[in-house]
C-alpha cells in the first residue's frame, strides 16, 4: 500500500477509520435478474441478451434520501455504491461508456449516481463509489494481446469514467475499485475462480494493464483528501486493504476494511437468508477490535427498495450501537488482541473490553494504571488483583448474549499506559503477569 501513491492524506483516513462501519450496496441490471451480480459471466449469458434488461430496469422505488436514513438507523456512517459492476451497466449518465450502456440508456432514465450523491451529502455521510474497471463485454480484457484495440478502449473507458464520476458529482469522499488488479488481466474464463485470488497472484500477465499510476495521479489531484482501496494495479496503490467476506487479522497499524454481506450474496437473490443479530454484532466488533472498519453489504430489490427483514435488521444493529455505540466510534483496536472469545478497543483514556464468547470464567488484564472498572452493559463486576493482573468476573445473568462490555477508564491515554500490544493468549497462559512486560507511560 501507499508505496507509489502521490499525495497520502493521513486526516483523511484517521476520520474514515473514526467511521468504523459503512454501508456497501450492489446496485444494478443484475438486481433484475435476482441470482447475484456474477449471473452474467457465470451462466455465460449472451451481452445483447443481457443488456435488454435495461428495458425493465426501472428503479421506480430508488429513493436515496430512504437508504441514506436506513444506513443512519443503522449506525453506518458512510456509503458505498456499485456506480459500474463487471457487467459494465453505469448508473449514471456516463458519456464514455462503451455503447451507452448505462441508467440513461434503461427504463429508468434518471441519474441515479446524482441523486445516491446528493443524498449521502445530505444526510451527513461520507460519498463512496465502487467502480469495476474489469468490465465483461470487453474481450480484451480476457485476451488482451489478441484484441490490443479493444484493450485498450477499456483502459480508456475506464480513465474516462472515473474522471466522470471525479469531476461531476461534487465531493467524493472514497473510491472503492473492484476488479483492478494486475492479476485479474487476463485470465479468460478462469475467471470465476478469481474468488481463490491467491491462485493468480503470482501469475500477472500484462503489467500495469490500467495504468495505474496515472489514474492514481488524477484522482488525487483531482479529489484531495479522496481515499482508495486497493484493489488496483499491483496494489501497492491505495490507502487500505480490504479483505472480503472475512475477520481482518489482527492489525491496528495499517488501514483495513473488511466487506461482507447481510444476507447470501453482493447482488439481489429474492428470500435470501440473512444474517442474525448476533451474527452481525459479532462481525462489526470482531473487525473493529482487530483494527478495521465493516463495510456491510445490502442488496436491494430491482425497484431500488431494500427488503424488510433487511431494514428491521439493520435498525436493530443500529439500537445496539446506540447504547454501544462508545465502545466502537473513534477507537482504535487493541491493545489486547483475544482470538474468539472477544477484544478490546481504547480511545483517549478509556479501553473497552468486548467478551462475545464466553468461554472463560474472568477476565485478565495487566495489573497497570489503578483504572476505574465499570460494565457498559451493566454487568455486576467482581475485581480481584493478583500476580500482577486485574481479574475480571461477571456474574453469569449479566453474560450477555450480544456482547458483554467492561470499560476500564485510565488517568492518562490507554496508548501511554499500554504502549505495546498484548496478547490475551499469552497472558491467560502465565495467569500471572509481570508489569515489567509492559511500558508503562512512567518508566518511558
Ligand atoms: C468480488 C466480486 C464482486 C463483489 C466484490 C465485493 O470481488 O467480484 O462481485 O462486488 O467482491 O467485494
Amino acid at each position: 500500500m501507499n508505496k507509489n501513491a502521490t499525495v497520502i492524506n493521513r486526516e483523511s483516513i484517521e476520520n474514515w477509520r473514526d467511521q468504523k462501519f459503512g454501508m456497501f450496496i450492489h446496485y444494478g441490471l443484475y438486481s433484475v435478474q435476482g441470482r447475484g451480480e456474477w449471473a452474467m459471466f457465470i451462466e455465460q449469458q449472451d451481452i445483447d441478451e443481457y443488456k435488454k434488461l435495461a428495458n425493465d430496469f426501472t428503479a421506480e422505488n430508488f429513493d436515496a434520501d430512504k437508504w441514506a436514513k436506513i444506513a443512519k438507523s443503522a449506525g453506518m456512517k458512510y456509503m458505498v455504491l456499485t456506480a459500474k459492476h463487471h457487467d459494465g451497466f453505469s448508473l449514471w449518465d456516463s458519456k464514455s461508456c462503451m455503447e451507452d450502456h448505462t441508467v440513461m440508456n434503461s427504463a429508468c432514465k434518471r441519474d441515479l449516481i446524482k441523486e445516491y450523491t446528493t443524498a449521502c451529502r445530505e444526510n451527513g455521510l461520507m460519498v463512496g463509489l465502487y467502480y469495476s474497471p474489469l468490465d465483461w463485454r470487453f474481450p480484451g480484457f480476457f485476451a488482451p494481446r489478441l484484441y490490443k484495440t479493444n484493450a485498450k478502449a477499456l483502459v480508456k473507458q475506464t480513465h474516462d469514467q472515473i474522471r466522470e464520476l471525479l469531476t461531476g458529482y461534487g465531493k467524493i469522499d472514497l473510491l472503492w475499485f473492484d476488479g483492478a488488479e494486475d492479476f485479474w488481466v487476463a485470465q479468460g474464463l478462469r475467471l470465476n475462480l478469481l474468488r481463490r485470488p491467491e491462485d493468480f497472484r503470482t501469475n500477472i500477465q500484462v503489467e500495469d494493464f490500467w495504468k495505474a499510476k496515472d489514474l492514481d495521479k488524477f484522482i488525487r489531484e483531482t479529489q484531495k483528501g479522496i481515499i482508495c482501496n486497493d484493489r488496483i494495479g499491483d496494489k501497492s496503490y491505495g490507502d487500505y486493504f480490504a479483505p472480503e467476506k472475512k475477520i481482518g487479522e489482527y492489525n491496528v497499524v495499517d488501514p483495513w476494511e473488511t466487506c461482507d454481506t447481510l444476507t447470501d450474496d453482493w447482488g439481489y437473490h429474492p428470500g435470501a437468508k440473512i444474517r442474525s443479530l448476533r451474527n452481525v454484532l459479532n462481525l462489526l466488533v470482531k473487525v473493529v477490535c482487530n483494527g478495521g472498519n465493516l463495510l456491510l453489504n445490502v442488496a436491494p430489490r430491482p425497484d431500488g427498495s431494500f427488503e424488510p427483514n433487511e431494514i428491521k435488521r439493520l435498525e436493530e444493529v443500529g439500537a445496539w450501537l446506540e447504547k454501544y455505540g462508545e465502545s466502537i466510534y473513534g477507537t482504535r483496536g487493541g491493545p489486547i488482541s483475544c482470538g474468539d472469545f472477544g477484544g478490546t478497543t481504547h480511545k483517549d483514556n478509556n479501553l473497552y473490553f468486548h467478551v462475545l464468547d464466553w468461554n472463560e470464567d474472568e477476565i485478565l488484564i495487566p495489573d497497570v494504571g489503578s483504572p476505574k472498572i465499570t460494565s457498559l452493559t451493566g454487568a455486576n463486576l467482581t475485581v480481584n488483583k493478583e500476580n500482577g493482573l486485574i481479574k475480571i468476573s461477571v456474574s453469569d445473568k449479566d453474560k450477555l448474549e450480544m456482547d458483554t462490555i467492561i470499560k476500564l477508564t485510565y488517568q492518562k491515554p490507554v496508548k501511554e499506559i499500554f504502549a505495546s500490544d498484548i496478547d490475551y493468549k499469552e497472558l491467560s497462559k502465565k495467569r500471572s503477569y509481570s508489569s515489567d512486560a509492559i511500558i508503562v507511560a512512567d518508566v518511558k
